[in-house]
C-alpha cells in the first residue's frame, strides 16, 4: 500500500494517541513532529521509534518536502487558520476537533480546500458509532416519521487538570496541584466556550438527520465556574437550533461540574412524528426505542453500542468505543483517491458553524443568528468569499 507521509502537530494527550493509530492504521509513515513545548518531543520521538525532525515552529513542517500530509492535535484559538495555512502550503490536513473557533477560520477552511484541491478531513469520530448508523437509518427509512425534536449533551468531567499547564515542562496541573506548581499558566480552555465543543454531539446528529442548521440562539450559566471558581469557563452553556428541514435542536455543553464517569459524557435523543430513540441515561441502562404502529405501550431497551457489529479487524481496541480507527481510514482513502469523504469540508463546517454562531449569540444577549451555508451556490463561485462576507 502506498504510504502517506504526516507530520504530527501537537503532542499532548491527543497527539500521542494519534501517533500510535498512524501506527496501527496501515497507509501511514510519520516523517515529522511538531510542538511549541520542545519538552514534548523526546516522549513522542521514543514512541515514534525512529529520529525524524522534531519543530517547534509549525512554519517549518509546512516547509518540510518530507511532509505531504498534517495531523492537527492543537488545543488553541487558531486551530482552523492552522489547518487552512496547511492546505494552502500544499499539504492535506486531518485536524482534530473541533473545526475551528471563529467564523472567519471557517471561511479560511472552505477557500483553502476548495483552492488546494487538497483534502481537508475532521477527525470527528463518533459519527461511526453502532448506534449513529441504526439510528441513520431508522430515520432515512422513515421509521420515526418526520423528525421534530432532537437533543445532544457533551457534560463530562475530567477534572480540573486541562485548565493550568506550564508552557516549558508541558505538565498539566489540577487546582489543587496550583500551590506546588507556580509555574502552571490558565489555558486557552479558561477562555474557550464550553458551546464550541459540540462537534461530537453536531456530527453524529446532522448525520442521522441528514440535515444542516440554519437558526442558532444560546445562554450560559456566569463566569467563572461555580464548581470551580478558579476556572474561567462557565459551568454550563445550552444552544437551541433549527434545521433546514424544521428540526430543532436543544444541545448543551459544560466541562467543569462533577457528573458520573460510568453514564458516560454523551446523550442524544431523536423525536419524530411516529417515533423516538433515545441514548441510554445511566451506566446500566440501556438505549430506547418506541414507534407508534407496532403495538408497543412503552419505550423499549435495545442493545445499541458505541461499537459497531461490523468493525472491521484494525477498528477494534482503536479508541472511544473503536471510532478512532475510522478518522484515519477515511483520511487515507481520500489522500490516496480510494474513495472522497463523506464527512467532506463542508459537512466539518457544518459541525464547527452552529457552536461558533452559539458562543456569539450568548456574547450578543442570546440573539437569533443566521449559519452560513459553506458550500459554493449561484452567489459564491468555487474559492471565493460570498459577496457579503468579502
Ligand atoms: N476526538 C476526540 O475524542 C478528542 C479527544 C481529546 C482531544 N481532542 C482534541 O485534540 C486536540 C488536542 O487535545 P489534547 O488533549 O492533546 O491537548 P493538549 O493541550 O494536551 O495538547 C495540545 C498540544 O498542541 C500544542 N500546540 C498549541 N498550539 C500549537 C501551535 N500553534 N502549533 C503547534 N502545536 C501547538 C500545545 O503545545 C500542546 O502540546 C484538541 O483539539 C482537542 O479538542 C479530541
Amino acid at each position: 500500500m502506498d504510504e502517506i507521509r504526516i507530520g504530527l502537530v501537537g503532542l499532548g494527550g491527543r497527539g500521542l494517541s494519534w501517533l500510535r493509530l498512524l501506527h496501527a492504521v496501515p497507509g501511514f509513515r510519520v516523517t515529522a513532529l511538531c510542538d511549541p513545548i520542545a519538552a514534548l518531543h523526546e516522549p513522542a520521538l521514543v514512541a515514534l521509534k525512529e529520529r525524524v525532525p522534531a519543530y517547534t515552529r509549525y512554519e517549518d513542517v509546512l516547509a518540510d518536502p518530507q511532509v505531504e500530509a498534517v495531523a492537527l492535535c492543537v488545543r488553541c484559538k487558531e486551530q482552523g487558520a492552522l489547518a487552512a495555512q496547511a492546505l494552502d502550503a500544499g499539504k492535506h490536513v486531518n485536524s482534530e476537533v473541533p473545526a475551528a473557533h471563529t467564523l472567519e477560520d471557517c471561511w479560511r477552511i472552505a477557500l483553502a480546500a476548495e483552492r488546494s484541491g487538497k483534502v481537508y478531513s475532521l477527525g470527528e469520530q463518533t459519527r461511526y458509532w453502532g448506534f449513529v448508523e441504526a439510528w441513520q437509518q431508522l430515520v432515512a427509512e422513515g421509521k420515526l416519521g418526520r423528525v421534530t425534536f432532537v437533543e445532544g449533551q457533551y457534560i463530562g468531567y475530567y477534572g480540573t487538570r486541562q485548565f493550568f499547564q506550564d508552557p516549558t515542562s508541558g505538565a498539566f496541573a489540577s487546582v489543587e496541584d496550583l500551590p506546588a506548581r507556580p509555574g502552571a499558566k490558565p489555558t486557552w480552555l479558561h477562555t474557550m466556550p464550553p458551546i464550541h465543543y459540540l462537534p461530537h454531539e453536531l456530527s453524529p446528529l446532522l448525520k442521522v438527520l441528514d440535515d444542516r442548521v440554519v437558526e442558532v440562539t444560546a445562554m450560559s450559566t456566569g463566569a467563572p465556574s461555580y464548581a470551580h471558581p478558579e476556572i474561567g469557563q462557565p459551568d454550563i452553556q445550552v444552544a437551541l437550533m433549527k434545521t433546514e428541514k424544521d428540526a430543532l435542536l436543544r444541545l448543551a455543553t459544560g466541562f467543569t461540574q462533577p457528573v458520573p464517569h460510568a453514564r458516560g459524557h454523551h446523550w442524544y435523543q431523536v423525536l419524530g412524528t411516529k417515533g423516538c430513540v433515545e441514548w441510554k441515561r445511566a451506566g446500566r441502562g440501556r438505549p430506547l426505542l418506541w414507534t407508534v404502529d407496532s403495538q408497543m405501550h412503552d419505550l423499549a431497551e435495545v442493545d445499541w453500542h458505541y461499537e459497531r457489529t461490523d468493525a472491521p479487524h484494525g477498528a477494534t481496541g482503536s479508541g472511544h468505543g473503536d471510532a478512532d480507527y475510522y478518522v484515519h481510514a477515511a483520511f487515507r482513502d481520500a489522500v490516496l483517491g480510494v474513495r472522497p469523504l463523506e464527512f467532506d469540508v463542508y459537512r466539518a463546517l457544518d459541525t464547527a458553524v452552529p457552536a461558533i454562531l452559539a458562543a456569539d449569540s450568548i456574547a450578543q444577549g442570546t440573539q437569533l443568528l443566521k449559519a452560513p451555508d459553506f458550500r459554493p451556490n449561484a452567489q459564491r463561485a468555487v474559492g471565493q468569499l460570498p459577496n457579503e462576507v468579502a
